[in-house]
């Protein structure tokens, strides 16, 4: 029975990958050799993959989309892919290191593409770091427009001066997060005051901030700051990305399926405080919310319960939990005080200990994750170190052998996965007794960590 779906299922798979490839023939360009030569003056979004890589071939669909719209909408962008592995000199002389590498190539520049792989997100990619590095905006309906368009954007103000010489550098290798405008003083909206001319503004979150040299530092590090908004639907790559900014993260952990009081008032909270507190907190803050625990349960190797608040050190990877229920916006802001005066204790950390109790959790969270999706696999590649040994144990202590178990294994594997059972069912004739540990056991981290290290 599932043998007959899966052939169906693979079948139809054919059908879908013939149609893809008709479809979008043209309109992606398969990239050889040549490409050096012959891309010329072209602005080329190429898809660097390798044939054997899972993200890559989770990409190749929405790639081809990609293709396929920019071509309907007559971009002068053109679309390409190239086999790294075939072509890995022409690859690594554009810096490709890893599977899939999205790249922007423009002239002699390459800009990497390392946000979420979705059609949208890579078309609006190639729309921004392909055209101009700092669009004027010359009318204040421009600007209007603008603003609608765009949740965070910045803008120079002002004519010549160091100030817009330090602001493209900075947009030349910050465009690929960001849009960069300039403006005369007349265009922006009448609620911008402006102290001192040049000046250097990003607007989100209906309000704007002014970028201050005395106290922001460095312009592309103060842009690679406030180029989030300060309220976030948080994911992994996004706090992956906050990374580089050096904040807090406050982040309500809640299930959004969750319809109970205690999750949506959490949530709330944190946009509340987000909101209210933002002249006070958004210097050293970042709020959002996560749905679900598992990746903060991952990152932190703990278990949170869900709906909690943790809040995270972006620079040192240690967070902090607070031990009752965040009940309301003062709890919350008291908490966060008690954070920024050092009061409540930081866990976490990336000390040589906690690096040690990471290479032993991802271990073990791996078996795990092995046993789950496959028990059968699991007993494969674990079972059988064990069960060579126990066979030896066994040949030195007893001579009696048990063949009642083999059979009852053969039907687990049966069962369990039709696609492992014909390797099993030669591996059992070797190794009948590796069918001891059966039952999954998470003991063997050290096992792992033994192998890594060969
Ligand atoms: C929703 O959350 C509450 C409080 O955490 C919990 O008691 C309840 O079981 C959850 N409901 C569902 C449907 O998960
Ligand atoms: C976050 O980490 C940085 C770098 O270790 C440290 O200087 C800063 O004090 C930490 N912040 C808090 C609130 O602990």
């Amino acid at each position: 029975m599932a043998a007959w779906k899966c052939r169906t299922a693979l079948r139809l798979c054919a059908t879908v990958v013939l149609l893809d490839t008709v479809v979008c023939k043209g309109v992606v360009e398969d990239l050889d050799e040549s490409f050096k030569e012959n891309r010329n003056d072209d602005i080329w979004l190429v898809d660097f993959y390798a044939p054997w890589c899972g993200h890559c071939k989770k990409l190749e669909p929405i790639w081809n989309e990609v293709g396929l719209e920019m071509k309907s909408i007559g971009s002068p962008v053109k679309v390409g892919k190239m086999d790294a592995t075939s072509y890995s000199s022409i690859a690594s002389e554009f810096g490709v290191r890893g599977y899939p590498t999205i790249k922007l190539l423009k002239g002699d520049l390459a800009y990497n593409y390392r946000g979420p792989r979705t059609k949208d997100d890579i078309i609006e990619f190639a729309h921004r770091v392909s055209g101009a590095l700092i669009r004027p905006l010359p009318s204040q309906q421009m600007f209007e427009h603008m603003q609608k368009r765009h949740r965070v954007f910045f803008v120079y103000i002002g004519g010549e001066s160091p100030l817009k010489e330090k602001y493209i550098d900075a947009a030349s290798e910050l465009i690929v997060y960001t849009y960069f405008f300039s403006a005369s003083e007349e265009v922006v909206p009448e609620y911008v005051t402006l102290k001192e001319m040049p000046a250097v503004l990003v607007f989100k979150d209906e309000t704007y901030f002014v970028y201050d040299e005395y106290e922001d530092g460095d312009l592309s590090s103060w842009i690679n700051r406030e180029r989030f908004q300060n309220y976030l639907a948080m994911d992994g790559f996004l706090l992956y990305e906050l990374g580089d900014t050096g904040k807090l993260v406050a982040i309500a952990v809640i299930d959004e399926k969750n319809t109970s009081v205690e999750h949506t008032r959490l949530k709330s909270i944190i946009q509340e405080v987000a909101r209210d507190y933002r002249d006070l907190f958004h210097r050293d803050f970042q709020f959002g919310h996560m749905d679900g625990n598992d990746y903060i349960n991952t990152l932190l190797m703990d278990e949170l319960t869900v709906p909690t608040v943790v809040v995270l050190n972006t620079s040192n990877q240690q967070y902090f939990l607070l031990d009752r229920q965040i009940k309301n916006v003062e709890d919350m802001v008291q908490f966060i005080n008690n954070i920024l005066d050092g009061v409540v204790e930081a866990q976490g950390g990336d000390s040589i200990w906690q690096r040690l109790k990471r290479i032993v959790f991802d271990a073990k969270s791996t078996i795990v994750s092995i046993f789950k999706s496959s028990p059968l696999m699991g007993c494969f590649l674990f079972g059988l170190p064990l069960g060579v040994i126990s066979i030896m144990c066994y040949g030195i202590y007893t001579a009696d052998t048990d063949g009642g178990y083999i059979e009852e294994r053969y039907e687990v594997s049966k069962s369990e996965n039709e696609n492992q059972e014909h390797i099993e069912e030669s591996k059992e004739q070797q190794e009948p007794s590796s069918g001891e540990s059966v039952v999954p056991t998470v003991q063997e981290p050290k096992d792992v960590l033994e192998k890594k290290k060969d």
